[in-house]
């Protein structure tokens, strides 16, 4: 496995392999490797000749009050994860690598953005979508992974790919999950053991809502209801929000139909988890 720090240098490797024919399966991620980002590079793996996975804990999708100091950092054991995946290219570059010079143009997500984890973090998905332009570029992978637990930045960037004509195909992989049916998060680190005990309520509302929606009930209303109730029977951690909406459009819906995301955030001591499940009916 080759690491690469420069963005010259990452372009060139990467203008190699595609000048020599083979097909460029590109995993991007903020490090602190776990079984989630490991699924990626699998898939990555079986559907491409080389993979380049890039780390980038990027400042620019953090607000001023959001955890980028604190964001869980762990270079080395990535290192050896990423390698024993099956990585063949590892992209760590530093901030000032990134973002050398002081941007004349910025990017600003208008659809998709102010549902969800979006509405309570205003910029963040500008700031992702400005990255992964740049990480695009300079990797021009044939296909690129992104984990379904964050179904919102999924959304998001199919529309930037088929909003500015990107020739890359955005693959989703299901959500990796504990057999509690916690989903596998770098965040879990902040639970403390009790939390970490109870978390799995999380998804376990979400199957409720699944199973309601499975029975008939078509009221929006009445399923985010029960998986509230549910929450607030299983969990003391503050519930940021429980959403029915269209996906991948998330736009608000009153009757349960077609393809649909039910999505749930929520807060615990430290560590703000979320979750959904993707569904048509
Ligand atoms: O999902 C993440 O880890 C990040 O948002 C991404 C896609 C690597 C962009 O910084």
């Amino acid at each position: 496995m080759k690491i690469i720090s420069s963005k010259h240098d990452i372009n060139q490797l990467a203008k190699q392999s595609k000048a020599s024919g083979k097909s460029i399966g590109f995993v991007p991620t903020m490090g602190f490797l776990h079984e989630g980002h490991l699924a990626l590079v699998k898939e990555a793996r079986q559907e491409n000749d080389c993979v380049i996975m890039s780390i980038f804990v990027n400042p620019i999708q953090f607000g001023p009050s959001e955890d980028y100091d604190m964001y869980p950092r762990d270079a080395e054991r990535d290192k050896k994860l990423a390698k024993e995946a099956g990585v063949d290219i590892l992209f760590m570059p530093s901030v000032d690598e990134m973002y050398k010079k002081k941007q004349s143009v910025k990017m600003m997500v208008t659809e998709r953005t102010n549902r969800l984890c979006g509405a309570k973090r205003p910029m963040h998905f500008d700031g992702v979508v400005m990255v992964l332009t740049k990480l695009f570029h300079l990797t021009i992978p044939d296909r690129a992974y992104f984990g379904l637990k964050d179904a919102q930045q999924f959304a998001i960037v199919s529309a930037l790919v088929d909003d500015f004509d990107f020739s890359v195909e955005i693959v989703p992989v299901n959500t990796v999950r504990e057999p509690s049916g916690l989903a596998i998060s770098s965040r879990n680190v902040y639970l403390t053991a009790e939390e970490r005990q109870k978390a799995p309520a999380l998804y376990h509302s979400l199957l409720l809502g699944k199973k309601r929606i499975a029975e008939g009930e078509t009221d929006v209303t009445v399923i985010t209801d029960a998986v509230n109730d549910y929450l607030h029977q299983h969990l003391t951690a503050k519930i940021d929000y429980v959403e029915l909406l269209s996906f991948p459009e998330l736009e608000t819906i009153s009757v349960a139909s077609g393809n649909m995301i039910l999505a749930a955030a929520i807060q615990f001591s430290a560590a703000r988890l979320i979750d959904n499940i993707i569904m048509e009916s």
